[in-house]
């Protein structure tokens, strides 16, 4: 599979605890993959690990064939690899503009993609001039995705884009990242919401204490017994 984003080995951690063991996954063209697991299975740290927040132990992250293991966090970016961060990361004393133009700041001032960005959600468009903190929080987790897309980056880590969402929001941010995968941009997204995510997923892996215990096409992984009963609920 020519991958846009191919992990092997990858292990991290915080001390004396190994978060993260030895995880293989791969991301191809246009594709969405979701990652699944319990509160504490590592899904935090392997992205926070991919975008070179917290410092690969062992293994190795190749982003388009170029190995970005070692890379700082801005290099990353350069590369071609954008996060939303756990929790609704915007500049909250900014203006949505404002944070948007941060989101570029990897090229030239972009006034061409800040109109694509407000093409893309809308609603922001309405509020571009309002304090980012004004927002509600479906759109502010919208800002950050926008702001993150700014870069135009080459594949897209998303972690718990619906958490602390009224269910409502939660669907209209899963119809934007259907969005953003109609448009072609790889994507790895974290959710607690198994459901939602395998439902709009190509491929899903499942983490359990820092291992990858099931992998498999979304569709499958969702008529999986083990994943029914841990995950779905059922
Ligand atoms: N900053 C930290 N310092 C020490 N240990 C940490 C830190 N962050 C996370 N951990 C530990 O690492 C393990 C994995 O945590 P992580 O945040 O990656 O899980 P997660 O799958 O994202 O969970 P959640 O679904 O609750 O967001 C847990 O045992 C957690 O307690
Ligand atoms: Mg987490």
């Amino acid at each position: 599979m020519n991958a846009v984003l191919k992990v092997t080995g990858l292990t991290a951690g915080y001390g004396r605890i190994e978060a993260v063991r030895g995880v293989d996954l791969a991301l191809a063209p246009g594709q969405l993959v979701a990652l699944v697991g319990a509160n504490g299975a590592g899904k935090t740290t392997l992205l926070r690990t991919l975008s070179g927040l917290i410092h690969a132990r062992g293994g190795r992250v190749e982003l388009l064939g170029q190995d970005i293991t070692k890379l700082a966090p801005e290099q990353r970016v350069r590369a071609g690899l954008a996060q939303v961060l756990e929790g609704r990361q915007v500049f909250g004393p900014l203006s949505v503009l404002d944070n948007l133009r941060l989101g570029g700041w990897v090229h030239q001032p972009d006034a061409g993609r800040i109109e694509e960005m407000f093409d893309l959600f809308p609603i922001l468009r309405t509020k571009k001039d309002q304090g980012a903190w004004q927002l509600s929080g479906g759109q502010q987790q919208m800002l950050a995705m926008a702001r993150a897309l700014m870069s135009r980056p080459k594949v897209l880590l998303l972690d718990e884009p619906s958490m602390g969402l009224a269910p409502l929001l939660v669907k209209e941010v899963f119809e934007v990242i259907q969005r953003l995968k109609d448009s072609g941009v790889p994507i790895l997204l974290v959710e607690q919401n198994a459901r939602a995510a395998l439902a709009i997923a190509d491929h899903a892996y499942v983490l359990e204490t820092g291992r990858v215990a099931l992998s498999g096409p979304a569709a499958e992984l969702a008529a999986d017994e083990r994943v029914r009963s841990a995950y779905l609920g059922v």
